[in-house]
């Protein structure tokens, strides 16, 4: 779970630097909670930290799906709240979480609606709450170097592109089975949705044709879902993005999955290239024990724990650098906003929120929403055998629909 793998520790680094205060971590189940609390990285990494839990470890699991208002309602307004729960909980969650006037860091796909979006935008434009979602892809410093050459105009104009990025095969026995079928979701939606998002990043382009086909398989336990899914993404100024993903990469390969990115451009008469390998990051260990895959490509570059100069070990990689800036953002507002009235407050908090839409680094509801848009479009799509489905962006509200 991304709670354990990137958000508590890089929370918890957070707090050791002083820039979050306590935290609550909540969950309906109290093996997930006990799970966090015993895991020896966890204590190995933060020796001295602690955090609370809802339930608390000796309860028994809840059965409230809300139980976190509990939690929320004993917390002082415009500290930070971190949601990590199912996709499709994050809209009913996010509507759940606003009225506590609580800045948000919502891991992707913040909704499954474009309309969604933008009336999580508006709710908190209104309450003066930062909104960061995590696409932490784009906190990679290649994203980053990319985005800054793109917009210098080194590259050319993006012409054709290729993504991909397959899961293990083993995604297939795990509590997928029971959520991941053909009527909920499928692998564009699920990881396709990272590389529409960095290319969008990168260029500044807008998404206008989406069709994806995809191939069906069996779960273990009998339900049907889109195993593998092929991907054709058009841009506003023709480019074409091909994006492959699946739940099938193999267990016993060396990576963690497959992925990377390559992208073609047209300059000034000649060509441009962009090519990321983000599966293997030129780092191989072949271990001798402890480990379940003797041989492995390590990727240094997302997230670790590893030595530093204070005690136990530090997050490092673009999974923490994401997290931390919408954090730091946060905490920033509300610095800033610490000796002024609550008029003038909420006139800083707008206008940070606005701030940080215009620069388009950290993922907003508002600069992110064509996400929503292609999700949109892709579900459409692949429900209908790969016919496109057009974002016709001449209204001021975009609209989706299939070509014919
Ligand atoms: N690369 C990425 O950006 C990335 C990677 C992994 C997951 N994610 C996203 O993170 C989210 C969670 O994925 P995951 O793999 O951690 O899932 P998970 O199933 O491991 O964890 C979700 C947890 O939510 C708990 N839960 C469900 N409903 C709840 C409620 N109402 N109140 C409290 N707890 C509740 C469940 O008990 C479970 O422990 C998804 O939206 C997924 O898309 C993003």
């Amino acid at each position: 779970m991304i709670v354990n793998d990137l958000l508590l520790p890089s929370a918890l680094q957070m707090q050791r630097l002083g820039i979050i205060g306590e935290i609550t971590v909540c969950d309906m189940r109290v093996a997930a909670l006990k799970a966090l609390k015993e895991n020896p990285e966890l204590r190995e990494a933060f020796p001295g930290q602690e955090f609370r839990t809802c339930p608390a470890l000796e309860e028994e699991d809840s059965d409230d799906p809300e139980l976190y208002k509990q939690v929320l309602a004993k917390k002082d307004p415009f500290g930070a709240v971190i949601i990590a729960l199912p996709d499709h909980l994050h809209y009913p969650v996010l509507k759940g979480v606003l009225p506590f006037n609580q800045h948000i860091l919502c891991v992707k796909p913040l909704v499954l609606k474009y309309d969604q979006a933008l009336e999580i935008e508006a709710e908190a434009l209104e309450r003066g709450v930062f909104i960061g979602v995590e696409y932490h892809k784009r906190f990679d410093r290649r994203s980053l170097l990319a985005r800054k050459h793109y917009r210098q105009g080194d590259l050319g104009d993006f012409a054709l592109g290729e993504s991909k990025l397959i899961e293990p095969y083993f995604y297939r026995h795990s509590n997928f089975q029971n959520w991941f079928t053909c009527e909920n979701t499928d692998p564009f939606v699920y990881v396709g949705c990272h590389y529409v998002d960095l290319v969008c990043f990168i260029t500044d382009l807008k998404p206008a044709k989406v069709s994806v086909t995809g191939r069906k398989g069996i779960f273990p336990n009998g339900k049907e879902g889109y195993m593998w899914s092929n991907g054709r993404v058009v841009f506003e100024n023709g480019g074409i993005l091909s994006v492959n993903n699946g739940l099938g990469y193999p267990d016993d390969s060396a990576g963690g999955n497959d992925q990377g990115l390559v992208m073609y451009f047209d300059g000034d008469d000649c060509g441009g290239l962009l090519a990321h390998d983000d599966h293997d990051r030129g780092v191989e260990y072949g271990f001798s024990a402890n480990q379940t895959k003797r041989f492995q490509y390590i990727n240094p570059d997302f997230f670790r724990l590893a030595p530093w100069e204070g005690d136990g070990l530090k997050p490092i990689g673009y999974g923490y650098d994401s997290v931390a800036a919408t954090l730091t953002t946060a905490s920033a507002i509300e610095a800033e906003v610490a000796d002024h009235d609550p008029d003038d407050a909420m006139k800083i908090r707008r206008a940070a929120i606005g701030k940080a839409n215009d620069k388009r680094l950290i993922a907003t509801p508002m600069n992110s929403a064509y996400n929503e848009l292609v999700q949109e479009a892709a579900r459409m799509s692949i429900l209908n055998d790969g016919d496109v489905a057009l974002i016709d962006y001449s209204d001021d509200r975009p609209v989706v629909k299939l070509r014919n």
